[in-house]
């Protein structure tokens, strides 16, 4: 069954000159049938860049308004509406003009998990992958930093900079405790502990490396361990595998399961293309100061 849905998706994807893309944490069933799979970065650079007519993007709603902003030439198809981020609906716009209003002056940065309104009100953006950049690329010694403390907290260890932080964090991450970290070291003392930085500090502190969910297939494929604790969503494991299928992948809790990012299902998938709906628009009054965040950003350079 998975198949024959799978073959009617790529014949509707041919004819409305569409492309699929998926995040790393989608159903490994829907993975395997993307055209693109990767992180927030590198999947609204390929939304920027695509030739395609119409972008199904299988993700979470911000995801999918990155891809709006970047490309509103395109027809942007999120197969579930309700796939939402609890951690990009734990600021608004009005709540951001306030605390921008208590600190006068003060550059925000907002990372993309994020609504286009509250990005519209941001002076720049960044992802988990160039956070750090994208901080220290600014010439202010003072910034905000919306909406998620933990990868807030994560690059001020790397700034010199005065950080203000919003109290936003993503639930699933935030259930990956440090005990549980230290008893999987402890029973493999061999493996090394990646997670991302989402994760609370106290977790982070553990790791031996830090990333995004692209960065750690880079990691792990490169690295000569053969064992990894990963402190990520689980659906990264589906690709962990795949390209490395002779090292050992374990999840370090059962706790990390995004729901929004399991809601999307090949049926749900087949049906946004034969209807050509859901889609996301941005309007424009909003699209234009939210591209002006996104732009800076990837204006940053890599190395
Ligand atoms: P990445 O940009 O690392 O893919 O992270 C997105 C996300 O939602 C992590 O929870
Ligand atoms: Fe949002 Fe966390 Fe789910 Fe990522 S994993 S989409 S940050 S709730």
């Amino acid at each position: 069954m998975p198949q024959a849905l799978q073959q009617s998706i790529k014949a509707l994807l041919k004819k409305h000159n569409a492309v699929l893309l998926a995040h790393n944490y989608m159903r490994d069933e829907v993975q395997e049938i993307a055209d693109i799979t990767g992180d927030s970065l590198g999947l609204s650079q390929e939304a920027a860049k695509t030739a395609a007519d119409v972008i199904v993007f299988c993700g979470v709603h911000f995801m999918a308004e990155s891809a709006a902003i970047l490309a509103p030439e395109k027809t942007v198809l999120l197969p579930r509406l309700d796939a939402g981020c609890p951690m990009a609906d734990m600021i608004t716009a009005d709540a951001l003009q306030q605390f921008k209003r208590q600190h006068p002056g003060v550059p925000v940065v907002t990372y993309v998990n994020s609504s286009a309104a509250v990005k519209a009100y941001s002076d720049i953006c960044c992802t988990s992958a160039n956070a750090v950049k994208v901080v220290n690329s600014l010439a202010a010694n003072e910034i905000i930093f919306t909406p998620d403390r933990n990868l807030g907290q994560y690059v001020a260890r790397f700034s010199s900079k005065k950080f203000h932080f919003w109290d936003g964090y993503c639930p699933t991450h935030e259930r990956l405790k440090p005990e549980a970290v230290a008893a999987l070291k402890k029973s493999h003392p061999d493996a090394l502990f990646i997670c991302h930085p989402e994760c609370n500090p106290a977790v982070v502190s553990l790791a031996d490396h830090v990333c995004s969910t692209s960065g750690m297939y880079d990691y792990c494929r490169k690295s000569s361990a053969t064992q990894f604790i990963i402190g990520t969503e689980a659906g990264i494991l589906y690709r962990l595998r795949h390209e490395s299928p002779d090292k050992e992948f374990i999840l370090a809790s059962p706790a990390l399961i995004c729901p929004n990012m399991k809601l999307t299902s090949l049926e749900d998938i087949l049906s946004a293309l034969e209807t050509l709906q859901p889609v996301v628009k941005v309007a424009e009054e909003i699209r234009i100061p939210a591209k002006r965040a996104l732009d800076r950003m990837i204006a940053v350079p890599r190395d």
